[in-house]
Formats: structure tokens, sequence, C-alpha cells
């Protein structure tokens, strides 16, 4: 019944904003300081506009798209969201559920509050997407635990260097762990669908959510009277420890948050198998270039790897604007996490059958047979400087 209003991919922000307490669809929607890369992943994409074609037998379409040597249903996945499981009930099985059923890739984020291995065992073709701690030893123990859950792919994140400037979590009182006080007490009652369905439910059956995939051992509760952060500072990372990883990591090595040719030419001489363009959904750097713009220059520098994007895709038309602009596969992240909260399983289904089914509608306006066929003939520049 809640599905029945939802549209389109942006009906669910509204929806979340309703069922989720405030912090936490404080946390999901948030970006940094001016929200300037929030903004311009998304209105990046009128600066563009397609040229249909028309008069070509477009019946026996299909959405099917190949990445990696792997057929997916749609040229999008679930991008990696941490704590998923505060915002629905096992959020991540939820997220990995409902990708498995539509057969799209899905991206379980390190910090996610359920183990790896009941993702893996849900879903063998989910990705694992890491933040890595400082020590070399415990970066092989990570990596061997990814490798025994099963998974075939592996990300790194690197546009964490640091925490990102997100004054929204400071105004709405989001913090990890959450700090128990009379506020969120009552944000939890005047929410008694969160509180019941996701929260109480989780405590009851599986205790205290704790972090249990940052590094190789169980990271700090979600909710705590003291704040201990286990994070630590990652600003030493360097290419050095991409280079540990592709000696260790038998599978597929994917890096994450890649927005300049220079980064995407040094990550395929480090022997990443692909990248994807992104800006972390606007929540690092404000005004970092966002991955639709940058897709030319990575698409150029990348030799023979994966180009894949993520940021500010929301309808079928975007999808197929990144892809004529030279991504492989696209990645959607807030929508389906709020998809998630106000739905479930059959949330998140929706969601994907709505962006799907845009996306098929779309490629058929454009005289192609499939997703993967439309190209920079297709569309023409519209606003901005022109190229
Ligand atoms: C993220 N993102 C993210 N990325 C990552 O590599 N690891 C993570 O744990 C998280 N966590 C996370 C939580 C939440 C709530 C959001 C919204 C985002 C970034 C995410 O993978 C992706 O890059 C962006 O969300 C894509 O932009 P859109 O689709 O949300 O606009």
């Amino acid at each position: 019944r809640v599905l029945r209003p939802i549209l389109a991919l942006d009906d669910f922000e509204e929806a979340a904003r309703r069922r989720l307490p405030r912090p936490l669809f404080g946390y999901i929607a948030g970006a940094v300081e001016t929200n300037a890369s929030r903004t311009d992943n998304r209105t990046v994409f009128g600066e563009w506009a397609f040229k249909p074609r028309y008069l070509i037998d477009v019946s026996r379409r299909s959405m099917k798209t190949s990445l990696f040597g792997e057929e997916f249903g749609a040229p999008f996945g679930i991008a990696p969201m941490g704590i998923s499981a505060m915002m629905a009930y096992r959020g991540d099985l939820v997220l990995a559920r409902a990708a498995r059923e539509a057969g799209i890739p899905m991206i379980m984020s390190g910090s996610s509050l359920i183990r790896m291995e009941e993702v893996a065992k849900e879903y063998p073709r989910a990705w694992f997407q890491a933040y890595l701690p400082g020590e070399p030893a415990r970066i092989e123990a990570l990596v061997d635990r990814v490798q025994k859950a099963g998974f075939g792919t592996l990300l790194l994140t690197v546009d964490t260097t640091t925490l990102g400037n997100r004054e929204n979590n400071v105004r709405t009182g989001f913090s990890t762990p959450l700090k128990p006080n009379l506020r969120l007490a009552w944000d939890g009652i005047t929410h008694p669908h969160w509180l019941l369905n996701t929260l109480l439910r989780t405590l009851r059956h599986h205790g205290m959510p704790h972090f249990e995939n940052s590094y190789a051992t169980r990271g700090a509760p979600i909710i705590a009277k003291h704040v201990e952060r286990d994070f630590g500072a990652r600003d030493h990372l360097n290419w050095t420890h991409l280079a540990q990883i592709r000696r260790q990591w038998k599978g597929r090595l994917v890096v994450k948050g890649i927005l300049t040719g220079e980064d995407a030419r040094r990550a395929a001489e480090e022997g990443a198998d692909g990248v994807i363009v992104s800006n972390h959904g606007g929540r690092q750097l404000d005004g970092a270039i966002s991955a639709f713009r940058a897709l030319p220059e990575v698409k150029a520098a990348a030799g023979g790897m994966t180009v894949m994007m993520d940021g500010g895709v929301r309808r079928g038309t975007d999808v197929l604007k990144a892809l004529a602009m030279g991504a492989d596969f696209v990645f959607v992240g807030r929508p389906f996490l709020y998809a998630a909260a106000v739905g479930g399983e059959a949330g998140v289904r929706h969601g994907i059958e709505l962006l799907s089914s845009e996306v098929n509608r779309n490629v058929a306006f454009l005289g192609l047979q499939s997703p993967g066929e439309i190209g920079v003939e297709n569309l023409i520049r519209v606003a901005g400087v022109p190229t």
C-alpha cells in the first residue's frame, strides 16, 4: 500500500522522510558544506539532450547488460551504503535479496552492521566494498576474510582520505555511535514503525548493532554511551596499499571514487580491473567534480578497465546519458536505501522495476536494441560550456 503512490525513485525520499527519525533520514539525504557536488550530480544531466531515432524495429530489445563478462538484468546496480541495517531491518540483506531477484549487482558497504559472510551467502553475486585499516597485517586479514566469504569483486573506496564535513549530521544529532538522549528517544517514539520494525526487532534478535566489517575485527557499536571510534585516520593510505591488495586478492578489484584521468591511469597500472567514477554522492569534498562530468577524461585514460559511475542517477534518462558518455554501468545510492526503509525488500524491488522500465522505454525511443548500444552520437549538449 505504501508503494502505490511511488511512481519514480524520487518519491521514495519524501516517504522515507516521514518514516525515519530525523538524524537517520538526514544521514542518508545529507551531503557536505554547500551541497555543491550533490546538487551538480543531478543538474548536470540537464545539460544534455537526446536525439531520438524512429521507425526502427525495437520490439526485441533487451535490458540485459554484461559487466566483467557476467550478465545482469539491467545496466545499473546498488551502490554501497553504510549502516543500512539502521534504516531497514537487516538492511543489507534486504538490498541483497532485491538485487538478486532482479539480477543486478549490489555492493555491500564496509561500514555495514551485518556480517559480510551473511550477505555473500544470501547473494553470492554481491560485491564487497572495503574501508582499509592502516596496518598491512590488518589489510591482509580483511582481504583474506572477504576472499573466504566468497565475494568475487572487491572495491576499495579511495575518496575517504578524511571525514567529510557533514554539518548536517551535527544539526540533526546524527553520530556513530548514536548518543542516546531525550531527543533521540522522542524521535524514536514519533516514528513507531521504524522503532518497532527496525530498532527493537534488531535489538531483540541480533543485539546491539556493531560495525561488523570495517576491519578484520568487529568495530564500535552503533549506539553507545561513550563515543569510542575505531576508524582511525585514513589519511596515510597510498597507492602501495592498493598494490598490496592486488598481490593478495584473486578476484576482480575495483577502485571507487576516482575522478581524474591521472588516477584512473594509476589504478590501471596497479592492476585494478575497473573504477567507479564517483564523488561519493557529494558527501566528501564539496565542489568535487561530478562523476558525469569526469567520465570522458576517465574513460580516455582507463585503457582496458571497466568504467562505472554513480551520483545523482534517478531516472532511466540519467542512466542512458551516463552510458552515452562512456560508462559501462551505473550505480544508484540513496533512492534504494530510502526504498528499503519505506517498503523493505518489496520497496527496493519496486524501485528497481521503476528504473528498469524507464530505461526500457527510453531505449525504444532512441531506436536501440539494448542500453549498451548508446553512444555520444545520441546526445547533444544544450547548456553550459560547449565541448
Ligand atoms: C554512501 N556512500 C558510500 N560509499 C562507499 O564507498 N562506502 C560507504 O560505506 C558509503 N556509505 C554511504 C552511505 C549513505 C547513506 C550514502 C547516501 C552514500 C556513497 C555511495 O556509495 C554512492 O557513491 C553515492 O550514494 C551515489 O550517489 P547517489 O546515487 O546517492 O546520488
